[in-house]
């Protein structure tokens, strides 16, 4: 079915001379070199007739129709950045579509016809678009603002926006449109004391008439939120995540000992999570759930695996019973195992391409986005029947660069003893999961905060202790001692190719791309011979490669020097420092005086003016 694409439609280019330039060359969430050929389908839509199935792809920038019939694509639309996210409005005549950038712009599309009828302006990486019931708002995360937009569409102002915690990435209206549900992606918490609290994302709750906001918190040590879906009659809401066993020493990954894969059931009347439910089988893990969805008519819910290359698929009523809750809840308390052995009520579709993202349903038919094959999986689950299954060619079957590979491979769970979790269930988007491990490469009994993979193979030694003396060995030894697999070393050449291939997001702190004047004022002091980071965070990489005695060692810690850590995207890498004590630049500058003389005074607008720099990098 792979055909040569149809000439673009390109009015929407024409219509985007204001937001163009902020957008060009700007990456949205998953921030490896554009890859120029690759699709990367991400989200999907399909029209209420099924006939019509509407696809984001992130790569090619554009929009896909796709005639399910056949399998053929019908228009292609250009747009002016990544799309991250698509929804068809209630009477399925437009779509919107979020474009990742640092000004994202979230554009109306014509349903029928392809052609944009509005671009509104949205925040840093805008994702996850959702409709009010009349159609008449949108709703958007934007993820690196920490907020979402809400748009009224029919004179497309922007009504107001909306805190959420720390990149919120998925929302979803509950059917009577009175609730927005917002989940964020990753714990705000520090990570020193995990014992003491709960350390997990939260879910926040929009009244869509006056805006008030509540909040609720997943289960203590989520992490990796992706995808959310409110049941059809409004009663309950489901979140995939992992479900971190951070506080025990990761030395064996069988028996979900690190990480499981978890669908969390929240009761939406309560407000409260009800049950977090594992989608792993005892000797099968589930790495890396992505997109949650109920059937329309509420009685099945299907799940995509994007770590296995998987359709999870449940009858509701057997996630929310009894059963499910005693053999499928995992207790991470001390030993995280699932408590019963019976038999799984899921049932687990391997599907034929690679890296599952969205979902979208029609009747018996799921359709499933697969990234790295530039294809659609469909799979006609008719009820008692055997699944039926076809793959819908987007364009021409990819060939995988090294650098696409290594992205597959990071995000591969399959590379995995049993399949448990991947690279990337530690380091979402090679970045970080905001908690510590207790790797035993430096030894038990000093958890660290998990670093990024931004500039890791740049900046050498690795590890806060630098106990890996480059990246290449940590990526390596990452699969020996993390995965409990020795992959071919040109899986890890693959991956190193990839981590090298990483640009930094543009941080939200820079106004038009440039330092704000506050930031600017605090990269003199940072450049001063007085306050002097420069010392051992210098440009361009912020770090002078050493180790140095800061004063942060712990009674855990068996030594005082700890490498220098670049700042480039610190905004993104919170917990601080190697123990994660603090959740702020300005609690690590005066509860900790990192960096300070002795007798150094920084007065507030002085405090200000640094913390704004450092989180422009
Ligand atoms: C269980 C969570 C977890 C998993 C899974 C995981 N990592 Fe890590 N990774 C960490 C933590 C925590 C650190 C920081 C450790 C330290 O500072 O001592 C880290 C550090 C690294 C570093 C060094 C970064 C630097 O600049 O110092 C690299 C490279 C790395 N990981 C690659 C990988 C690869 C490749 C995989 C998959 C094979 C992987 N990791 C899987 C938790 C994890
Ligand atoms: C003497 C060397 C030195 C100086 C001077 C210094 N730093 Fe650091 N910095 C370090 C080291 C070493 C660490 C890691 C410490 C740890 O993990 O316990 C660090 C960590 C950090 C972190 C945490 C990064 C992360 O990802 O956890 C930030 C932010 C930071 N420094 C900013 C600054 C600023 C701002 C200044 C100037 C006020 C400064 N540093 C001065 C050596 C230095």
């Amino acid at each position: 079915m792979r055909k040569t694409p149809i000439p673009a439609a390109r009015v929407v280019r024409l219509l985007f001379v204001g937001l163009l330039g902020a957008c060009v060359g700007s990456r949205g969430a998953s921030a490896a070199d554009p890859a120029p050929g690759y699709l990367g389908p991400r989200s999907l839509a399909v029209s209420p007739d099924g006939r019509t199935l509407y696809v984001a792809c992130e790569d090619a920038r554009q929009v896909a129709w796709v005639g399910t019939a056949d399998g053929k694509v019908i228009r292609r639309v250009d747009l002016p950045a990544e799309p991250t996210g698509l929804a068809l409005s209630p009477d399925a005549s437009r779509l919107a579509v979020t474009c990742a950038a640092p000004k994202s712009g979230v554009v109306v599309l014509d349903a029928d016809t392809g052609q944009s009828l509005q671009v509104l302006p949205a925040g840093h990486t805008a994702m996850s678009p959702v409709f009010s019931s009349d159609g008449k708002r949108l709703y958007v995360c934007n993820r690196f603002d920490n907020d979402v937009s809400v748009f009224d569409l029919t004179t497309g102002d922007l009504v107001a926006r909306i805190r959420a915690d720390r990149e919120p990435i998925v929302a979803a209206m509950t059917p009577d449109g009175r609730t927005l549900l917002v989940a964020d992606h990753l714990p705000n918490t520090r990570t020193d004391r995990a014992f003491e609290g709960n350390v997990s994302p939260r879910v926040t709750f929009v009244d869509t008439q006056s805006l008030q906001t509540s909040t609720t918190a997943l289960p203590h040590g989520a992490n990796g939120i992706r995808g959310m879906s409110v049941s059809p009659d409004g009663q309950y809401a489901l979140v995939t995540h992992l479900l971190s066993n951070f506080e025990s020493v990761p030395f064996r990954v069988d028996t979900g000992w690190i990480n499981v894969n978890v669908v969390s059931v929240i009761d939406l009347p309560q407000r409260t999570v009800i049950a977090t439910i594992g989608l792993d089988e005892y000797y099968r893990g589930a790495g890396n759930p992505w997109d949650v969805l109920w059937s329309a008519d509420g009685t099945m819910v299907y799940i995509s695996v994007a770590g296995t290359h998987e359709l999870a698929v449940i009858r509701a009523e057997d996630l929310l019973s009894d059963q499910a809750r005693r053999t499928m809840q995992p207790m991470m308390v001390a030993w995280p195992i699932y408590p019963s052995l019976g038999a799984s009520l899921w049932r687990r579709i391997a599907l034929p391409g690679k890296g599952m993202r969205g979902l979208a349903a029609v009747g018996s038919k799921v359709y499933v986005a697969q990234y790295f094959s530039d294809s659609i999986a469909q799979v006609d689950l008719h009820p008692g029947g055997e699944a039926r299954m076809n793959e819908i060619a987007l364009g021409a079957a990819p060939v995988l660069t090294e650098v696409r590979r290594g992205h597959l491979l990071f995000e591969d769970a399959t590379l995995c003893y049993q399949h448990w979790q991947s690279c990337a269930s530690c380091h979402p988007d090679a970045r970080v999961d905001g908690l510590n491990w207790d790797l035993l490469n430096d030894g038990p009994g000093n958890p660290k905060n998990t670093k990024s993979m931004l500039l890791s193979h740049a900046t050498p030694p690795s590890m806060a202790l630098g106990v890996r003396a480059t990246a290449e060995i940590a990526v390596r030894a990452g699969f020996v001692h993390i995965l409990f697999s020795e992959p071919p070393d040109e899986d890890s050449v693959a991956i190193d190719a990839y981590l090298k291939s990483l640009r930094p997001v543009p941080s939200p702190y820079l106004v038009d791309g440039g330092l704000s004047e506050l930031a600017e004022r605090g990269r003199e002091l940072y450049d001063s011979d007085r306050i002097g980071c420069y010392r051992c965070h210098p440009a361009p990489l912020y770090t002078d490669l050493r180790a140095h005695n800061v004063g942060t060692r712990t009674p855990n810690d068996r030594l005082d020097r700890f490498d220098t850590p670049t700042l480039v995207e610190a905004w993104r890498t919170a917990p601080y420092l190697h123990d994660g004590r603090y959740t702020t630049i300005r609690q690590l500058l005066t509860e900790g005086r990192h960096g300070l003389r002795p007798n150094e005074k920084l007065n507030e607008d002085e405090i200000d003016a640094l913390v704004e720099f450092v989180l422009s990098l």
